[in-house]
């Protein structure tokens, strides 16, 4: 009676794991799927991402905006996650806009903890990755909390080389374009610089992105489709991938469609089809 009993018990475990392992690989069926359809070797080498649709997920789900900030973050993860191992090289993502100060105060403030705790949370799987963080925009202008927590976060991962995890922050396309003429204005006074030697490579190298290659694809979730500020200068010849999706429901199948619907696209640099051909 008693070895029936635990026999019953050991066959309902069994059970029970052979239908967890069932659930999770038809999870990932789609995506696996979709995952083999990718041409490695025509991958984006960096891919920028507009994340937008948390507020409204939040209230589809009847709950505050922060709710969908909060679940953002899972979204984040992934995305990073998948372009690490896909062999991406640079993943910019769009999470504080110099317009969002204007947002109220307590979903600001909301986001800044939001910001130190994802920071703290994740940076030893950052390493463990060898994903580099890096941040572009005004930090110097955010909460003291969040900047030292980014700050220590860019050190602790500087010497990563598998991927590049850029966040823009308190980011402006025009601001950056104005700081770059700034600068370059200053050294050509300094006499270190001629204006007529102000090139497409001097203009971006002066840039916040110095050094990292243009994004190839941009993203941009929840159905909108406008570049709001970012990155105006660098994505110049990026193909746009413009997705209903609202940024908390964004995972790594979505990013899988938007590479193979980029990898489809045709892209001529001002040349024409039959030139491209030979
Ligand atoms: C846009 O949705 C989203 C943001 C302005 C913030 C993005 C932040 C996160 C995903 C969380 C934290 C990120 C990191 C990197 C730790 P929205 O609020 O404009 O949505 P709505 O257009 O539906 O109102």
């Amino acid at each position: 009676m008693f070895g029936l009993c635990s026999e019953n018990k050991a066959g309902a475990q069994v059970a029970a794991f052979l239908n967890f392992a069932l659930a999770e690989v038809s999870r990932h069926l789609p995506s696996m799927d979709l995952k083999s359809k990718i041409n490695l070797e025509k991958l984006p080498r960096h891919i920028a991402v507009i994340m937008d649709g948390n507020g409204r997920w939040a209230k589809e789900h009847g709950m505050p905006r922060v709710f969908g900030h909060r679940n953002g973050v899972k979204a984040v993860r992934e995305t990073t996650e998948a372009c690490t191992e896909l062999g991406v090289q640079y993943l910019t993502l769009y999470a504080f806009s110099t317009e969002n100060w204007n947002r109220p105060q307590t979903e600001v403030a909301a986001l800044m903890t939001l910001l130190v705790e994802t920071i703290k949370k994740e940076i030893k799987t950052l390493n463990e990755n060898g994903v580099r963080l890096q941040a572009i925009g005004d930090i110097s202008r955010l909460p003291e909390k969040s900047y030292k927590t980014l700050k220590q976060a860019i050190e602790g991962t500087k010497n990563n080389t598998r991927m590049t995890l850029v966040l823009a922050l308190n980011y402006s396309a025009r601001w950056e374009i104005l700081e770059a003429a700034r600068k370059l204005a200053r050294q050509a006074q300094a006499g270190e610089l001629r204006p007529e030697d102000i090139d497409e490579a001097a203009f971006s190298n002066a840039l916040a992105t110095s050094g990292m290659p243009d994004p190839e694809l941009l993203i941009r979730t929840s159905g909108e489709s406008r570049v709001s500020n970012f990155l105006l200068w660098q994505i110049a010849y990026a193909e746009l991938h413009f997705t209903p999706t609202l940024w908390p429901d964004f995972r790594r199948e979505h990013l899988y469609q938007a590479i193979i619907d980029f990898q489809h696209r045709e892209r001529r640099f001002g040349k024409t089809s039959e030139q491209l051909a030979v």
